[in-house]
């Protein structure tokens, strides 16, 4: 295989076939509820149970959803290839792991994990939550949120990310509309370091011409058949 450092980011568009809600397509997330109300610190300030009630309906659904053929690939190619491998997920939910990627960071967060505002202790959580959880460290009540980054927050892993991004000679993009920053700008990033860019998604996304190469179809078809050539390769 020609690379020795690969950079893989994924967005919704990976965890589409298991079921679970992409953001912009036809019939996304943000066409049913206003970004703002649950997905931003201001929305949370202003009506906690609003946020609460929203990410658990999102646990709710992820209740038996499970890894597609496209997180399985993934898993296939860390363990098979020598070089240095990253997976950034902008994806909250944890197909990755259940598929059994390792080396992978959740730039957004992740829907299991729970942060407490008043002690800042981050912890596995798997329950609903509400304005009236108390956090297992503090027993502070009513401070408790969801361990994910909203509009206007830092994304988690940023230093490790970008460190990744200026060496590597391989960036593919899976998955992502390329419409929310800093992830829709790695692509451009990964070119300035000389790597070869690859986007696998279901159609063009917002940053198309900055690929060098780009398979358009549904993940589970195009992201076996890409790591297979890889592999192969
Ligand atoms: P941004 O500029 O990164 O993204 C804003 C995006 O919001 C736009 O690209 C657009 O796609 C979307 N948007 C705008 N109006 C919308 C609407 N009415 N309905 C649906 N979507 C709409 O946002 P930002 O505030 O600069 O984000 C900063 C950080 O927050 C980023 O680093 C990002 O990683 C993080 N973030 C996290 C989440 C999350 O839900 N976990 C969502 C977005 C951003
Ligand atoms: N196979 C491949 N790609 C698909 C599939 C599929 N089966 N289904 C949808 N897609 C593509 C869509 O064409 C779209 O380009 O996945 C992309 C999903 O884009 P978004 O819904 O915008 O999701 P994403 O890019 O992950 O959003 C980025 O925005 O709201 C925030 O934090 C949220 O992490 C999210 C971020």
């Amino acid at each position: 295989m020609p690379f020795q450092r690969i950079v893989v980011l994924t967005g919704a568009g990976i965890s589409a076939e298991s079921g679970v809600d992409t953001f912009r397509d036809k019939n996304g997330i943000w066409s049913k509820v206003d970004y703002r109300d649950v997905a931003t610190p201001e929305g949370f300030a202003r009506n906690p149970g609003r946020v609460h009630d929203f990410y658990n309906e999102r646990r709710r659904r992820m209740l038996g959803i499970k890894p597609n053929a496209a997180h399985e690939a993934l898993a296939r190619l860390e363990p098979a290839f020598k070089g240095s491998f990253l997976l950034v997920t902008q994806n909250i939910d944890d197909l990755h792991e259940s598929a059994g990627s390792k080396k992978l960071v959740h730039m957004h967060g992740e829907l299991n994990s729970a942060l407490c505002e008043a002690c800042g202790m981050r912890r596995p959580w798997s329950g609903e939550m509400s304005i009236d959880s108390q956090c297992p460290w503090c027993k502070a009540k009513g401070r408790m949120r969801v361990d994910v980054v909203w509009f206007g927050e830092m994304p988690y892993h940023m230093g490790e990310i970008e460190k990744a991004l200026d060496a590597c000679d391989l960036f593919v993009s899976i998955g992502t509309s390329g419409n929310v920053y800093p992830a829709a700008g790695f692509v451009e990033q990964a070119r300035a370091a000389g790597a070869h860019t690859v986007e696998l998604n279901l159609e063009r996304s917002e940053g198309y011409s900055n690929f060098d190469e780009a398979v358009y179809g549904p993940a589970t078809k195009i992201v076996p058949a890409f790591i297979e050539r890889l592999l192969g390769s």
